[in-house]
């Protein structure tokens, strides 16, 4: 792969053209950022971690009638996936108050929400991907009121099969952020990732330390320590529930 054939380098990967302009090749980094960039480090075999636990979730997804730009993995770090216009849209499902929710609304951290909560960001790190109401979301142009419609139904469908994935991993699902775009059909695909970067994830059999249920990035962004351990973790359970199912 030549250098130059990056077409663009995000904060947690790169992606790179293949001969097949359909096709981009997501190169996942051992970089990790929070609050907008403000904060930076590494976390050791991330990119790997990151790219596995998607793969195998994109895969799950996949076999339950999710379409994603997923298509397969030449090395452990990469991933091919179909080319997409991503929609400037992060699509955020909540199914207990925590981070920004918490923070916005005075929400008690934990609160178990009566039904997940679908919530749109706008995709702009220089705003800081502010929250958006639907109003200023079409006002902007971001995405159609069909588009809309089809990314909510998708966000829970997707929050209903990864909660239940997740709960067979001894793994509470309290929130996450999806990506979807648009390929050359107009056909909408999930796509970025679904990993610890981009999920909080609570471990089930943790003790009562709030901290010590935390396997996700919320152990980089708050300095809890033992980060790549708990990445390395979730890859772990997740494989086993794969292969329990196979
Ligand atoms: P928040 O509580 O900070 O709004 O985050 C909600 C979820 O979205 C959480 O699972 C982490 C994820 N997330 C990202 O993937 N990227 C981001 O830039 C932010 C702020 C959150
Ligand atoms: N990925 C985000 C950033 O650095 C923030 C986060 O995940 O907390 O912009």
């Amino acid at each position: 792969m030549s250098l130059n054939s990056k077409i663009y380098e995000g904060k947690a990967k790169i992606l790179y053209k293949t001969e097949d302009p359909e096709i981009l090749l997501a190169d996942f980094k051992d970089d990790a950022t929070a609050f907008n960039a403000q904060k930076r480090g590494t976390i050791t075999n991330k990119g790997v971690i990151n790219c596995s636990i998607s793969t195998q979730l994109f895969q799950q997804l996949e076999a339950h009638g999710i379409k994603t730009h997923y298509i397969d993995n030449p090395n452990p770090h990469q991933m091919r996936v179909k080319a997409v216009k991503i929609l400037p849209l992060e699509v955020v499902v909540r199914n207990i108050a925590a981070g920004s929710l918490c923070q916005q609304t005075g929400l008690p951290l934990g609160t178990l929400l009566k039904q997940p909560l679908v919530e749109f960001y706008y995709k702009n790190d220089s705003l800081g991907d502010p929250l958006l109401t639907r109003d200023r979301l079409y006002l902007l142009e971001l995405a159609t009121p069909e588009q809309v419609d089809t990314i909510t139904h998708l966000a829970l469908k997707i929050n209903d099969f990864l909660s239940n994935f997740f709960q067979r991993c001894s793994i509470t699902l309290v929130d996450f952020k999806l990506e979807f775009g648009l390929d050359a059909q107009q056909q909408l695909l999930l796509a970025d990732e679904i990993s610890p970067d981009t999920c909080r994830l609570w471990d089930t059999h943790a003790g009562n330390d709030p901290d010590s249920w935390v396997l996700d990035k919320d152990r980089f962004r708050k300095d809890l320590g033992n980060v790549e351990h708990a990445y390395q973790e979730v890859l772990q359970r997740v494989l086993k529930a794969v292969n329990s199912n196979n």
